[in-house]
């Protein structure tokens, strides 16, 4: 029998702690009660990436004041929770240890069942939470660490149709952020730098479209750009502003193709699955690129498949979409022990062959 639930959900796999109240109603539906997420980006800034265990001990810190955090703004008691929802992988080992070490101690403590999540779970489910999706539908997931496609056929069903076979685009946005000289993260700078520039100018490679299937490639296309911003720098001893936006605009506009082409041939396979309502969706902080978001809102209304873009909160790293995968592992009945591990690699489909790079990042999704 479908009942009311109520979760608490954490996450803390890469540099975002996070804790989170969801409620679900039968036939009412699902609500965020509070979603809180601290990130640690102050913490890594000098480093120029995430240091694993300055990650690891922040969120030791900060899991308690956030869990209390989520509990009172959501106006929720501990004895008013049905479940404490985890994240148990994949990421960075020791984020996860001490998120699921704190989850267990919790659930020790009190008694409430916990449920380990997936990570890349939440993520593909969160559709369900924002927008009522109905499966089977096709998620495109785009992060700093993460980029596949995956058929969404049940709560814990999932299709990997492919991937990256090395950088995720949100690596390469901020790569290439890095070789013109902007800020971390750069996916935000290299789109707001590329409103300046001309797309055409420099004539970058699609990789991978010629190869059939949905699997990607960004590295070569990063290091094209590399050699373009040589060849300015060269020429006239440095890297003029307008050099800047044009080779922004021409690696959108490169990783902008290759996505919408790949998504093109997703679908296909997709839709022979003749779903009822066909869904794309999409997650992952790349999916706030707006040329990209346009990209695929407009191959969505040729094609007149709905397109789902849950807001950039819930996109990026959070806690309510772990609450609302651990939801629907306890609607089904499901629930873990305190035997419950921390995996730093956990395949949402173990029946496709692995990807060889997935990102290298691996610990984001
Ligand atoms: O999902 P997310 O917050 O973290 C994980 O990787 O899990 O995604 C962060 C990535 C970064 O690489 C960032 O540069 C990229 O998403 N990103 C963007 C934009 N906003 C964030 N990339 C392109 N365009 C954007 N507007
Ligand atoms: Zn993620």
């Amino acid at each position: 029998m479908d009942k009311s639930l109520t979760l608490l959900g954490i996450e803390s796999s890469c540099d975002d702690t996070a804790a989170a109240i969801v409620s679900y109603v039968p036939k009412v539906g699902a609500e965020i009660r509070s979603s809180v997420v601290v990130g640690q980006a102050d913490l890594h800034a000098r480093f120029g990436g995430v240091v694993p265990e300055i990650a690891a001990r922040a969120h030791a810190e900060k899991l308690d004041s956030c869990a209390k955090m989520a509990l009172s703004e959501a106006g929720v008691a501990l004895a008013g929770l049905d479940g404490i929802a985890v994240t148990a992988g994949p990421g960075l080992i020791g984020g996860v240890l001490s998120g699921v070490m704190f989850a267990k101690g919790l659930s020790a403590a009190t008694g409430i069942p916990l449920v380990g999540v997936n990570h890349l779970a939440g993520h593909a489910l969160t559709p369900r939470l924002t927008d009522d999706a109905v499966f089977p539908y096709l998620m495109l997931l785009v992060s700093g660490g993460h980029c596949q496609f995956l058929i969404v056929e049940g709560f814990d069903k999932f299709r990997r149709l492919g991937g990256t076979i090395d950088d995720a685009p949100g690596e390469a946005f901020d790569k290439v952020a890095r070789l013109v000289g902007l800020p971390q993260p750069g996916g935000p700078q290299v789109e707001i730098t590329a409103q300046d520039g001309s797309k055409d100018r420099f004539k970058f490679p699609r990789p991978l479209l010629d190869r059939e299937g949905c699997d990607m490639s960004f590295s070569g296309l990063k290091t094209a750009v590399l050699r373009a911003r040589d060849k300015c720098v060269s020429e006239h001893n440095g890297l003029t502003q307008k050099d800047r936006c044009d080779l922004c605009a021409g690696f959108q506009a490169a990783v902008s193709d290759v996505l919408v082409e790949k998504t093109r041939r997703a679908l296909v396979t997709y839709l022979g699955l003749d779903p009822k309502v066909p869904v794309l969706a999409v997650a992952g902080g790349v999916a706030a690129n707006g040329v990209i978001r346009d990209a695929l809102t407009s191959l969505c209304k040729d094609l007149g498949i709905r397109f789902v873009a849950p807001p950039l909160s819930l996109c990026t790293d959070n806690a309510a979409m772990i609450a609302w995968a651990g939801l629907e592992r306890m609607r089904a009945g499901q629930q873990d022990d305190l035997s419950l591990s921390a995996r730093p690699r956990w395949p949402l489909d173990t029946t496709s062959p692995t990807l060889l790079g997935s990102g290298k990042k691996g610990a984001k999704a």
